[in-house]
């Protein structure tokens, strides 16, 4: 039987697949506690769902911040009746890091929000739902963690820290009987990939990735990759020389024109 989600929290909502996501949830009667930084966003994502089965609270947070982000979710647990059941680590930041160029400040605020803010997100309550023998952690990770490109180092690396941890995760939380699945979209219509230059084989629409990752979400899947095809070329790409890939990227030009997803 398909579990249902009383309270949910979703990260990186204002925008892209979170919002989509809140929504997805909102509709099916989950009280979604939906955070980022910009709150008028999620005002108005509060409004769109209004009328709706289910409610958006907004949370305005920083999940840089990761005292915060564990104090937060913490407060979001003891606020909802009978816990927090959903925890999807969505927010993300995306772009080209050219090595050659890219200074650490850019760097530190890549890995901060992508590795610290994940793991800070999904680890928050893990314990508490392990005591509680229920609940269910979702890290939105990406296809760009299986397969090495140009200008990509770390974002690419952080999405694959996100696979590894939640693939961790998931075996010290199954005997608790908390569930952990790692979503890892391929490319999806946001603000992150918005202003890419390069193709973008497979594009989704945003509602349709959402759908497919809600469903993922609500059977349970351990891992869910999509759509297939691009999947399945990244696996098979992974497997090229670097030099293929390399040149297949073109030469490096920018620091921050692009977004692998
Ligand atoms: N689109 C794709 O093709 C694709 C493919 C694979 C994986 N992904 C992953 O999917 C996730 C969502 O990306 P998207 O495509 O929907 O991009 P998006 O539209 O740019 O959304 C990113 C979200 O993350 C939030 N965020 C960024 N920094 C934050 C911070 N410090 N604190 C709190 N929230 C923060 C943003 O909200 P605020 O700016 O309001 O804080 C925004 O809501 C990301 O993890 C991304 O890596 C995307």
């Amino acid at each position: 039987m398909e579990p249902t989600y009383a309270n949910v929290v979703v990260t990186g909502a204002s925008s892209g697949l979170g919002r989509a996501l809140a929504l997805w949830f909102a509709k099916r009667g989950a009280r979604v506690y939906a955070a980022a930084r910009r709150a008028e966003m999620l005002t108005s994502l509060r409004a769109e769902a209004a009328g709706g089965p289910g409610q958006v609270v907004p949370v305005p947070l920083d999940v840089s911040q990761t005292d915060t982000v564990v104090q937060t979710l913490r407060a979001l647990d003891d606020d909802a009746a009978g816990g927090i059941d959903l925890v999807v680590a969505n927010a993300g930041v995306g772009g080209m890091l050219n090595g050659q160029r890219a200074e650490w400040p850019a760097i530190q605020a890549m890995l901060q929000v992508n590795v610290l803010g994940a793991t800070a997100t999904l680890s928050a309550l893990a314990p508490r739902m392990a005591q509680r023998r229920k609940g269910h952690l979702v890290g939105i990770s990406s296809i760009a963690a299986w397969i090495v490109i140009p200008r990509f180092a770390v974002y690419g690396a952080s999405k694959l820290y996100l696979q590894t941890y939640c693939a961790g995760l998931r075996m010290d939380l199954a005997p608790a009987g908390v569930r952990v699945t790692c979503i890892n979209p391929g490319f999806v219509k946001s603000e992150m990939t918005a202003d890419n230059r390069f193709p973008m084989p497979f594009l989704l629409e945003t509602a349709d990735a959402a759908d497919r990752m809600g469903r993922a979400i609500l059977r349970g899947d351990a891992r869910f990759a999509f759509p297939w095809q691009i999947a399945l070329l990244t696996r098979f790409g992974s497997l090229l020389p670097s030099w293929v890939l390399s040149r297949a990227m073109g030469r490096p030009s920018g620091s921050r024109s692009g977004s692998a997803q």
